[in-house]
């Protein structure tokens, strides 16, 4: 990693390279390459003129020859230009949804630079090991992940931290070990527009690089957003979360296996053993009918849904028509949150009824609860 400015230019500098070249079709997928310099990211030897430049990063060489790692490129402040996933500034968080320059899956900024390990994912190349949690909280050994491969072989060492992607990762395949070789080339064969309705097994076709999950990609990856701007996820009813595994509540069970499956960790019905995901809310009818006070999709609480090639502003609520499927990303964030959990609002904060308040977020669907 080096510091954020070199990193951002490089970064900035690289993506402005990405004009598209439609190259090949592969299943489901928009697939194009990027172009340009391939010194804008690689580096042959690791060395120029007898030195390390400046926007390289520092720890390298680096596999495949890139000039950094990926908390490296990956660090930097959000414009938009790319997914700046980390950060050594605190980035602004605005849980009314409103405002801020946060990417959808947050940032690692709280769990290294801030409040702490309960804000989000300890990856191993970016913060230290979580020190309550050795293991994923509900891992269930054995959960099968969508390309047939077992994430971590189906067994999590105790005290292993999750990686960017890889085997103990949430990006590219669990097959392959090492975080760049499992990414595949996805840097050159999957853009951060695609419609992914079929992803397959190949690694980077996934939503987002995610093996095997579907979704509809937010081009600026939701630092622009608004009920008609965002990334919609992919969702299905069933909360035994058996039927299909696309869906992205089932990339949360590849480690989080409890807390979506088998039924009876689950329940099918209320009363519900956990609270239920991929389970669309307008099979409840009543309070649930009324999501968001009935003026249409919430950032904040976003929905999935089982079709996925369009991106749903006003999506039915009033029966289980696919379009209000409650995720994991329903009330967390992927990557990391000012709050405990990860959540995307503060749920620790005292109830006050009426108020935007520690209910807040649960209230957007729990509407008659405030
Ligand atoms: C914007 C940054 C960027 C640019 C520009 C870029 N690459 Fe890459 N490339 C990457 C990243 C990141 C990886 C590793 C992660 C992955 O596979 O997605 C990679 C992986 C590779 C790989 C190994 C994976 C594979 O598909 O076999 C090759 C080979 C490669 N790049 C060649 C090139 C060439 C040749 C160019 C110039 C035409 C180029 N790259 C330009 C970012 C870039
Ligand atoms: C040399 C710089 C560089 C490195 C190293 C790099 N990335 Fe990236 N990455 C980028 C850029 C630039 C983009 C934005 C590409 C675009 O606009 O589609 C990107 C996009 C992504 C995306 C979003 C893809 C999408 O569909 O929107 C993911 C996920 C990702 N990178 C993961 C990783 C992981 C994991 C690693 C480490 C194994 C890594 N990157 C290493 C530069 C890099
Ligand atoms: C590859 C395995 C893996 C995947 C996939 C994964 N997690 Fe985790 N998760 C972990 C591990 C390991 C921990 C405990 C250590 C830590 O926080 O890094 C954890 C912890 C958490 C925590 C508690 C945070 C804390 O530190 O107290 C939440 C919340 C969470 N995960 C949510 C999710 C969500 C939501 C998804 C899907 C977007 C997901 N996880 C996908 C491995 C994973
Ligand atoms: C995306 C919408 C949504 C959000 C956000 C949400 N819930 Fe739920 N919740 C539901 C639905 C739908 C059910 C199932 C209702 C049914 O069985 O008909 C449910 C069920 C429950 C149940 C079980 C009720 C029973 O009868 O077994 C509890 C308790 C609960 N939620 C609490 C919360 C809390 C606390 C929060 C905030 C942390 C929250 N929910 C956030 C939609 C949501
Ligand atoms: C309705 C909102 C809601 C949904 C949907 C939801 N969570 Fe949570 N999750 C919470 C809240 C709130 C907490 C913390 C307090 C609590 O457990 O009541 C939490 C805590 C966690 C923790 C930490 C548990 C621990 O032992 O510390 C993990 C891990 C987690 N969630 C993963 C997931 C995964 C994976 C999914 C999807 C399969 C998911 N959550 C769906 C609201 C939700």
């Amino acid at each position: 990693m080096k510091n954020i400015a070199t990193t951002s230019e490089s970064l900035a500098a690289g993506k402005a390279l990405l004009a598209v070249l439609l190259v090949l079709l592969l299943p489901g997928a928009v697939c194009a390459v990027i172009t340009g310099p391939c010194s804008g990211c690689h580096a042959m030897h690791f060395s120029q003129d007898g030195t390390i430049l400046a926007e390289w990063g520092s720890g390298g060489p680096y596999g495949a020859l890139l000039t950094d790692d990926c908390a490296g490129c990956h660090t930097g402040v959000n414009d938009g230009s790319a997914p700046y996933v980390n950060s050594t500034t605190a980035p602004i968080y605005n849980s009314s949804g409103s405002i801020g320059n946060i990417p959808a899956g947050g940032s690692f900024y709280w769990v290294n630079q801030a409040q702490g390990d309960a804000r989000g994912h300890n990856v191993d190349i970016l913060s230290t090991a979580d020190a309550t949690l050795s293991v994923p909280p509900g891992f269930e050994a054995g959960r099968d992940a969508a390309d047939g491969s077992r994430v971590a072989g189906g067994n999590w060492p105790p005290g292993q931290q999750v990686s960017c992607s890889g085997l103990y990762g949430c990006h590219g395949t669990h097959s392959v070990a090492d975080i760049t070789a499992a990414l595949g080339g996805g840097h050159h064969g999957s853009l951060s527009n695609d419609t992914v309705t079929n992803p397959g097994t190949v690694p980077y076709v996934g939503f987002r690089m995610l093996l095997g999950i579907a979704g509809k990609e937010d081009p600026d990856w939701e630092y622009t957003f608004s009920a008609s701007d965002h990334n919609q996820y992919k969702g299905v009813d069933d909360p035994g979360g058996g039927s299909d595994s696309t869906t992205i509540s089932t990339l949360c069970a590849r480690c989080h296996g409890l807390f979506h499956s088998p039924i009876n960790e689950m329940g099918t019905s209320s009363p519900w053993l956990r609270h239920p995901n991929d389970f669309d809310l307008g099979n409840s009818g009543g309070e649930y009918a009324n999501y968001n006070g009935g003026s249409g999709y919430n950032n904040l609480i976003p929905l999935g849904s089982t079709n996925i090639t369009t991106v749903l502003s006003s999506p039915t609520v009033t029966s289980a028509a696919g379009e209000a499927i409650i995720t994991c990303l329903s009330c967390h964030r992927a990557h990391g949150s000012p709050y405990l959990d990860s959540l995307r609002w503060d749920y620790a904060a005292a109830y006050v009824p009426g108020l935007t308040d520690g209910f807040g977020g649960c209230a957007v669907c729990h509407s008659s609860k405030n």
